[in-house]
């Protein structure tokens, strides 16, 4: 960048209004509790929506004050401008000199996004024609052409979709959560790990003959999925003989064709998309392939919909209502100012089981950052340590850490306020569960409500002494409530573009490129040698003395 830099976000009025008033606030004790006591419309005062999404907020320790300041915070960043640089295709990934464009791939068919004099939307669109048209004849739904089926002429009856990162954690997630909508006849599966357990296992009840693989990657050169890829093919070709067309059972999404042709997939067989599209945000594109074929191109446009539609949102509603905005700033309140430095993320849906899991990708590596946009470190924490489970789940297991432990972790809970499972009263006990445990972390329990309640069950005095500050919640543990009607496509969609929205909004406040991932390069870069010192002892391993006593012991384990 030319540009001089602006001074940096903690040295500005707003940052350090907002620790003076968070100073303030712990000086003048106030609680969870005591700002629910003080305004009895808190509830709704705290609640803002995005159509039928409702993002409740009251049990944040957040003042109408706090509030204030932090949207000061975000103007002080510049946030709507560079809001309206990313929508417009700035290239706001400076370090990869790229634009970040998967709003694009949401836009309606009729939009137009002119970037540098290309119109993107008719090439997006193009894209999904053909991606359609891979659904329709892979699902059955159109004549089989003999394209579309494997070597011997038979359909094909399981998908494996092999690619790691975004280009498996999206689609992944998105597959699982929307089980309900999926349509019978083509099984998906997906391989991920080079710890040959995952490709062996996903293979083990399959026929070769009725087996289809997707290769998912954007460069077509990470390590993982090319060994499991490589694996892949050499199965399909001890299975099919030596003269089977193995390549008829690939299809490849990626964005670079040449590397796809080395590998001996015909271009036709490719699905592409573009250098704008980063990787943990690429679920939109061609790469949630199986994500359509699961669900359908109709089931696949409604959660680009969905997207969509909270992409408008984001881009219009004034930063006072906007939802990601507004989730945003309540984190890095939690973060920055309060120091509270993780997050759980709670779904009280069995179908998100993988979301966070995606969300510590989406999150941790676009924010996992200490340099800031202009190349200085940078003294505050930037991005949650994230972790999660699906309710109740995870009530027991690290809920007791969330109740009663020394730190003090937030937590988004996520509630569909119906099933697409309806089972007896089971979603009504799923849901009492979600507000009670978000009801127990800000209320908490003190040590004389808890003498009271051992004295009324019949316990002496003694007991009480011994039992009682075991049992004391303290309470005061902020937590964020995401309520949506359910988990179908078009919801779905809104709800990952509202983290994704949040984690920009976040970046940006931060002042950090949320858009590159060097983090994840030198341990790449080392594991090259050692895996040549670990299958060719005449090497010398020359590493720190505990890397070169462990290639020893593994090298030792190989010879059995
Ligand atoms: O983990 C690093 C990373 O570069 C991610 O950003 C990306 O999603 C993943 O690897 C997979 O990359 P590719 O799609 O090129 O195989």
């Amino acid at each position: 960048m030319t540009q001089a830099p602006p001074p940096r976000i903690d040295e500005t009025a707003a940052w350090q209004a907002l620790a003076a008033h968070a100073e303030a606030q712990a000086a003048a004790g106030t609680t969870l509790a005591g700002l629910f006591a003080a305004d009895a419309q808190r509830g709704d005062n705290f609640s803002w929506a995005c159509g039928d999404l409702l993002l409740d907020l009251s049990r944040q320790r957040l003042s109408g004050e706090t509030l204030r300041l932090l949207l000061d915070l975000a103007r002080a960043a510049k946030l709507e401008h560079w809001r309206a640089e990313m929508f417009t295709g700035a290239r706001i990934n400076t370090t990869e000199d790229r634009a970040v464009l998967h709003s694009a791939l949401r836009l309606p068919p009729a939009a137009s996004l002119v970037v540098d004099g290309t119109d993107l939307v008719p090439q997006v669109q193009a894209e999904l024609t053909r991606m359609e048209n891979m659904v329709t004849a892979l699902r059955g739904n159109a004549p089989l052409e003999p394209v579309w089926r494997g070597a011997a002429g038979q359909p094909f009856r399981h998908v494996v979709a092999i690619g790691i990162g975004g280009s498996d954690l999206g689609p992944r997630m998105v597959v699982d959560a929307l089980a309900a909508d999926h349509a019978p006849g083509l099984g998906i599966s997906f391989v991920s790990n080079v710890d040959g357990a995952d490709l062996a296992r996903a293979l083990a009840p399959l026929d070769a003959a009725t087996t289809l693989f997707i290769i998912a990657s954007k460069t077509f050169t990470t390590q993982e999925t090319m060994a499991n890829a490589e694996s892949a093919r050499h199965w399909l070709q001890t299975r099919l003989g030596p003269e089977a067309d193995w390549a008829a059972h690939f299809i490849a999404v990626s964005a670079a064709p040449k590397a796809v042709a080395a590998f001996g997939i015909a271009e036709e067989r490719r699905l592409g998309f573009w250098d704008w599209v980063g990787g943990r945000y690429s679920l939109w594109s061609s790469i949630g392939l199986p994500i359509a074929l699961a669900i359908g191109m109709a089931n696949f446009r409604a959660l680009l919909a969905g997207a969509h539609a909270m992409d408008q949102h984001f881009r219009t509603a004034p930063l006072e209502q906007n939802l990601p905005v507004l989730l945003a700033l309540a984190g890095i309140w939690n973060i920055n100012f309060l120091g509270l430095e993780a997050l759980a993320v709670l779904p009280y849906d069995q179908g998100l089981a993988r979301l966070p899991a995606y969300l510590q990708q989406a999150d941790m590596e676009s924010n996992g950052k200490s340099t800031d946009r202009w190349g200085r470190r940078v003294n505050y924490t930037t991005g949650p340590l994230l972790f999660g489970e699906p309710g109740t789940n995870g009530q027991h297991a690290f809920y007791q850490l969330l109740h009663q432990g020394r730190q003090i972790v937030p937590a988004d809970f996520i509630l569909p306020l119906r099933s697409r499972y309806p089972l007896g009263r089971h979603h009504a006990m799923l849901v009492a569960n979600a507000l009670a445990q978000a009801e127990a972390l800000m209320l908490g329990r003190d040590l004389a409500q808890v003498e009271t309640d051992l004295r009324q069950s019949g316990m002496d005095e003694a007991g009480v002494a011994r039992l009682a500050p075991h049992k004391v919640f303290t309470g005061n543990r902020p937590s964020s409530m995401i309520v949506l009607p359910q988990i179908d496509p078009f919801h779905l969609g809104k709800l990952i573009a509202l983290y994704e929205h949040r984690i920009f909004t976040q970046g940006i406040v931060w002042d950090i490129n949320s858009f590159d991932q060097w983090g994840v390069e030198l341990g790449k870069r080392l594991a090259g040698p050692i895996l040549e010192e670990l299958t060719d002892i005449s090497r010398q391993p020359h590493h720190d003395s505990a890397t070169n006593a462990l290639i020893a012991r593994a090298r030792q384990a190989a010879r059995g």
